[in-house]
């Protein structure tokens, strides 16, 4: 059975290897989550690259064949320098997210929400820039989001969720863009609450986006398994495995502490 390795920054990547994982129920993986070192989303692209590197080289130790950068930031700042550093194709989420947005806009006003070095990046904007000619971009960093969705504090009818839903989202509303990327791993938990605040514009999720990219490769693992999952963890594993289920829509029994 082919074996793929996930990564990102912590628990959030889950939310990415839930939709590899239910497009692909036959893959192997092996999921790295850097809960030491979380956040990326405020760190500088020359640390996040280098972090990258270092969870991209457990995963290949552990035999994948394929590198998957679930984090939007690493995505956003390292995918170049990954994909020179090892053999094994290397995904990140920020160009299949920009794709499915490009299939999606109607009036070429895309919105990206993400980490502020995500957004700062300008990663997303120059994928976009690429596919649309044109396109009007109105990127916005979250950075509240990812603690809410930690938390649990997803509900659209929840009042603090709303708050500050509405205070990130009122100018990407102004705009009048037709859609929005989730461009940060923990907003998909916070789908409906976004929603509630962009009536009428269209939702794309880099994690679905990136699963079917994936599936692409491994038009195999489509059906099979039942398959194996194993969870590193660079912190000690109690508060991911506490968080984890909710993430990945699936129990997760054990986690393994490594070193990076
Ligand atoms: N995983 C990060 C991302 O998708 C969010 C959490 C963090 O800042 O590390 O950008």
């Amino acid at each position: 059975m082919p074996r793929i390795g996930i990564f990102d920054s912590g628990v959030g990547g889950l939310t990415v290897q839930r939709a590899i994982l239910d497009a692909l129920p036959g893959l192997d993986t092996v999921y790295l989550g850097d809960t030491a070192r979380v956040p990326y989303g405020t760190k500088s692209p020359e640390v996040v690259t280098q972090y990258s590197i270092r969870n991209g080289r457990v995963l290949v130790a552990h035999g994948v064949e394929m590198l998957v950068v679930a984090c939007n930031t690493a995505s956003a700042v390292a995918l170049p320098a990954m994909r020179e550093a090892f053999d094994v194709p290397v995904l990140g989420v920020v160009e299949p997210g920009a794709r499915a947005a490009a299939r999606a806009t109607r009036t070429g006003k895309v919105g990206i929400l993400g980490t502020q070095s995500t957004v700062a990046s300008g990663a997303y904007q120059r994928a976009l820039a690429a596919l649309i000619p044109g396109v009007e971009v109105t990127a916005r960093a979250c950075p509240l989001f990812v603690p809410l969705a930690e938390e649990g504090w997803t509900d659209p009818g929840d009042e603090v969720v709303r708050l500050v839903a509405r205070r990130y989202l009122a100018p990407v509303r102004a705009a009048g863009v037709d859609v929005v990327v989730l461009g940060c791993t923990h907003y998909p938990l916070l789908a409906a609450a976004i929603a509630a605040e962009l009536p009428g514009v269209t939702l794309v999720d880099s994690a679905a986006a990136i699963a079917a990219e994936v599936r692409e490769r491994f038009p195999g693992a489509a059906s099979g398994g039942p398959a194996s999952h194993a969870f590193l963890v660079t912190d000690t594993p109690d508060r991911f495995l506490g968080v984890a289920p909710r993430f990945l829509g699936r129990p997760v029994e054990s986690a393994r502490h490594v070193d990076v």
